[in-house]
């Protein structure tokens, strides 16, 4: 199946959609990155030239190649700047009513029914989203990319209970493009990689609560002897504690077992403002880093 895919649009320039434009633009598509927030757009594109440069002095692409890909992203401002994207990736805030929103104002901006509405979301229901997305319902798929976007080679491919089954082949089919292996999930609640990796991570908090380790021993058992290239408790530091608890809960209520319960400690510390390498604490502490 051919994916028919020339530009790209991604809503959000944050870690996720920023990191899915430049693989975007790096694959030789053409990228348009909307965020409402200038700052975000600024960083996204500071972030871009960075990543872009590194590659370059590690020889991995040429100058002309890197800026060949640079020239490919444009930066929107405002939501039209969109039009004339053929798929379009969103990747905002994990809020239900705000994705909700988002994509009904996308289905009615894109009517041609070759154009998907894909979400990055990590646990968001994709038949939920579908369902605000009226007509457009068929169109719209689970395109859950990881973090760090440019290094991660997975893309988790999720097909809503209304997702058209030609949609769901051009996503694979755009995925291989983008140099990633897809790999497809039904619609359950945190798909196959959240409903694995967050119960794990959950019972490491766990395991650090009841004083069966310590933090450093607990993440090293887990890398030297499981060869995870970060232990549990790094990880959540890396994904942000906030997004594990908010991960957790969705598991707990849509599936509706004590045993994915959010654990206590990750409450408490989310609570106390600890939400990872973002705050600069959490866990660990990264400030010095
Ligand atoms: N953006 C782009 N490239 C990055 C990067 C970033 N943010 N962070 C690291 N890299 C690149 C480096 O440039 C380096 O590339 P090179 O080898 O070509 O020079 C390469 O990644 C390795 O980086 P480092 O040598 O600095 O560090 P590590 O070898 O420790 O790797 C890591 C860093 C790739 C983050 C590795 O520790 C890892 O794989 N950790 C686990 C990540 C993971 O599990 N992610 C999934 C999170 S879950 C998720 O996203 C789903 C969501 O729904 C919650």
């Amino acid at each position: 199946m051919e994916h028919g895919v020339s530009r790209i649009g991604v809503v959000g320039a944050g870690q996720m959609g920023g990191g899915i434009a430049q693989v975007a633009a790096v694959s030789g598509f053409g990228a348009v990155v909307h965020d409402a927030s200038a700052e975000a757009l600024d960083r996204a594109k500071a972030l871009h030239e960075k990543l872009l440069n590194r590659a370059v002095e590690k020889e991995r692409m040429t100058r002309d190649e890197a800026d060949a890909a640079l020239a490919r992203i444009s930066y929107a401002p405002s939501l039209d700047g969109l039009a004339g994207c053929d798929w379009v990736v969103e990747a905002i805030v994990e809020d239900l009513a705000v994705k909700r929103e988002l994509f009904g104002r996308l289905a009615q901006m894109f009517t041609d029914d070759r154009v998907a509405l894909a979400s990055n979301t990590s646990s968001i229901s994709i038949t939920a989203l579908a369902a605000a997305a009226n007509d457009a319902a068929p169109r719209v798929v689970g395109m859950h990319f990881f973090n760090p976007v440019p290094v991660m080679k997975l893309v988790e491919v999720i097909r809503g209970v209304q997702t058209a089954d030609e949609i769901v082949a051009r996503t694979v089919a755009l995925a291989e493009a983008m140099g990633k292996t897809p790999l497809k999930a039904n619609d359950r609640a945190g798909f196959v990689s959240n409903r694995v990796l967050m119960p794990m991570i959950n019972e490491a908090f766990r395991a650090w609560m009841e004083g069966v380790a310590e933090p450093e021993a607990i993440d090293g058992i887990m890398t030297l002897g499981c060869n995870h290239p970060m232990g549990p408790l790094r990880l959540a530091d890396f994904i942000g504690l906030d997004t594990c608890e908010h991960i957790m809960n969705v598991l707990h209520r849509e599936l509706g077992e004590a045993r994915f319960a959010p654990c206590p400690l990750l409450r408490q510390l989310v609570a106390a403002g600890r939400l990872g390498d973002k705050t600069g604490r959490g866990v660990y502490d990264h400030s010095k880093r």
